[in-house]
């Protein structure tokens, strides 16, 4: 290994993933309390609790098989309306540090308790003066009762804020649309003056009843497939365009299912208002080491919570980072930062752009939502680049050419030893509307090429960024998934990739 570019590159992580991304001093970004994820952590951690475990068992992220019946009956699940939550020590005066736990019980819309677990329940604590919030931490009884654990991180008075983020029944209905929905991405078809706009699916199974164009290699050879055009002057080379357009029909739901689906079905506060007070101001958050000298591995094995904004800015509770634009645009000399993924990661592409002088050299973009390859120079003698991953890859409503659209992994491969790069690979939520089958396949072969370049590049630093929240803006159970997904998918390379359990909001 040489000098010291290892330890100046993991500085480096320090400012562009966590300070770019959270601290409102430098970019525009709105910050505040719906950034904050109220995700439940979901890895296998050590000091998990039996119960939890027992309670999770048949949602299983990785298990797919969901045998209860759909929900006719739009009162027969968890209302949080009827719920309630209290705080176990009811004098509501803690420490900084210490674990603040509260007992929420859910019951139905005919006010009985639930007597089932599996409900997704989110827990916050926050103040709005301070702009400090931070997530818990929920365990499944598994009977209808929940117990959320905070950790008590500033000094001051807070709330608590408890969310029944999505029923154990709209939860089913999820797993259900993605195995019975066939999506909504179309392909185009076009040769002369001849084309037609067909059905397309990574899974050749979701597309019954009538004989596909296996586009797999067009892919770059991920799975992707259309019907095949029914002109017969078309041929299954003729596809040449993508466009994501939802139908206005046939998704295998109920009413009430899509009750709980729809805005104000999910991400629903119990009523109550519990109110902290924390004393005392203690430094055992101060003295972490620096995230340079922490080993990655840690950041694949956290519980919630990983850190917490205050004053807006992302405190992670494992290590201290900075933010020394010098110093960032020292460590980048000579490199190459290359951003995989969608609007996500194009946006920190724009941030960067902007805060290290950097200038488009890849062509100016026509539109604000680009979907080509873009590359940036920086006066520092560095690039910046942002490719888009393969489909499934959401164009949005609007036709565009599919030539730009490949396969991280096939990216990943080409990268040569000498090469000084740095990667952060960002794969979700264009993936989120399918089957998880398709998002572990993809991660899989990404974790592969990621296993390869590591034994070909001793210089290469790799950032994998995990899903994120949308709070009530959309259902998004399937982020802690997908974060399951990718544990396994990197296991054995934990100590050597980082994950970056960021819940920013930004999309598309
Ligand atoms: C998935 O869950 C079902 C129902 O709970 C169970 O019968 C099956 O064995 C599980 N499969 C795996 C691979 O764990
Ligand atoms: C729950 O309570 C809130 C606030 O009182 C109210 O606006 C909302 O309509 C209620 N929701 C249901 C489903 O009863
Ligand atoms: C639910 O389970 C928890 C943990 O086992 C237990 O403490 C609690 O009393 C149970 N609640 C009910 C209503 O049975
Ligand atoms: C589609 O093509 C790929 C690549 O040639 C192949 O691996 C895959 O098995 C094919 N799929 C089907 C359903 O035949
Ligand atoms: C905070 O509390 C601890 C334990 O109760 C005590 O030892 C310490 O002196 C307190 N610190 C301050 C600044 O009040
Ligand atoms: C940032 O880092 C540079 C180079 O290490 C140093 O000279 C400068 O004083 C630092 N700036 C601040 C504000 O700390």
């Amino acid at each position: 290994m040489s000098d010291g570019y290892t330890s100046r590159l993991w500085i480096f992580h320090v400012f562009v993933i966590l300070a770019v991304l959270f601290n409102t001093a430098y970019v525009g970004y709105q910050f505040g309390p719906q950034i904050v994820s109220i995700g439940r952590e979901r890895f296998p951690s050590r000091d998990e609790e039996p119960s939890a475990r027992i309670a999770k068992l048949d949602f299983l992220p990785i298990n797919f098989t969901v045998p209860d019946d759909a929900l006719t009956d739009p009162k027969a699940t968890a209302f949080a309306n009827n719920s309630r939550m209290y705080l176990v020590d009811t004098r509501r005066l803690f420490e900084v540090g210490q674990i603040i736990e509260v007992n929420v019980e859910l019951f139905d819309g005919y006010s009985k308790r639930r007597t089932i677990g599996g409900d997704d329940v989110r827990v916050r604590l926050y103040n709005d003066d301070l702009k400090a919030y931070a997530n818990g931490y929920v365990i499944d009884n598994g009977n209808g009762s929940y117990i959320a654990r905070l950790i008590a991180l500033w000094k001051g008075k807070s709330r608590i804020e408890v969310t029944l983020y999505h029923t154990r029944e709209a939860i089913k209905a999820m797993y259900r649309m993605r195995e019975q929905f066939v999506g909504n991405h179309m392909g185009k078809f076009k040769a002369g003056d001849v084309e037609e706009d067909i059905r397309c699916h990574p899974l050749a199974r979701m597309l019954k009843g009538r004989e596909l164009c296996n586009l797999t290699l067009e892919n770059g050879g991920l799975s992707w497939y259309c019907w095949k055009p029914s002109n017969i002057k078309l041929l299954c080379h003729d596809w040449v365009e993508v466009i994501f357009r939802p139908p206005s029909h046939g998704l295998p739901l109920t009413n009430a299912e899509k009750g709980l689906l729809s805005p104000g079905g999910y991400g629903i506060s119990i009523p109550g208002n519990i109110k902290v007070e924390v004393r005392n101001f203690s430094n055992i958050y101060m003295n972490l080491p620096e995230c340079a000298n922490v080993n990655s591995f840690i950041t694949w094995n956290q519980q919630s919570p990983t850190g917490y904004f205050y004053n807006s800015v992302w405190k992670p509770l494992h290590c201290r980072g900075f933010s020394n634009l010098t110093k960032i645009q020292q460590c980048l000399k000579g490199k190459e930062l290359v951003l995989f993924g969608d609007s996500t990661t194009r946006h920190w592409f724009e941030t960067l752009e902007s805060l290290l002088e950097c200038k488009l050299v890849s062509g100016s973009w026509s539109t604000a939502k680009w979907h080509k390859p873009a590359k940036a120079f920086c006066i520092h003698d560095f690039f910046i680049h942002w490719l888009p991953h393969a489909m499934p890859f959401s164009v949005g409503p609007r036709w565009d050419t599919r030539r730009y659209l490949r396969p991280i992994s096939a990216y990943l491969e080409e990268i040569r030893p000498n090469e000084k790069v740095i990667i952060v690979v960002h794969l979700f939520m264009h993936l989120e509307e399918y089957h998880p089958d398709v998002f572990r396949d993809r991660i899989q072969r990404i974790a592969r090429s990621v296993r390869h370049l590591l034994q070909r590049n001793p210089h290469v630093k790799i950032f994998m960024k995990g899903a994120h929240t949308f709070l009530a803006r959309r259902p998004d159970y399937f982020n802690s998934v997908f974060d399951s997904i990718s544990h396994q998918a990197f296991k054995g390379l934990h100590d050597k990739v980082v994950f970056l359990k960021i819940r920013c909001k930004k999309i598309i």
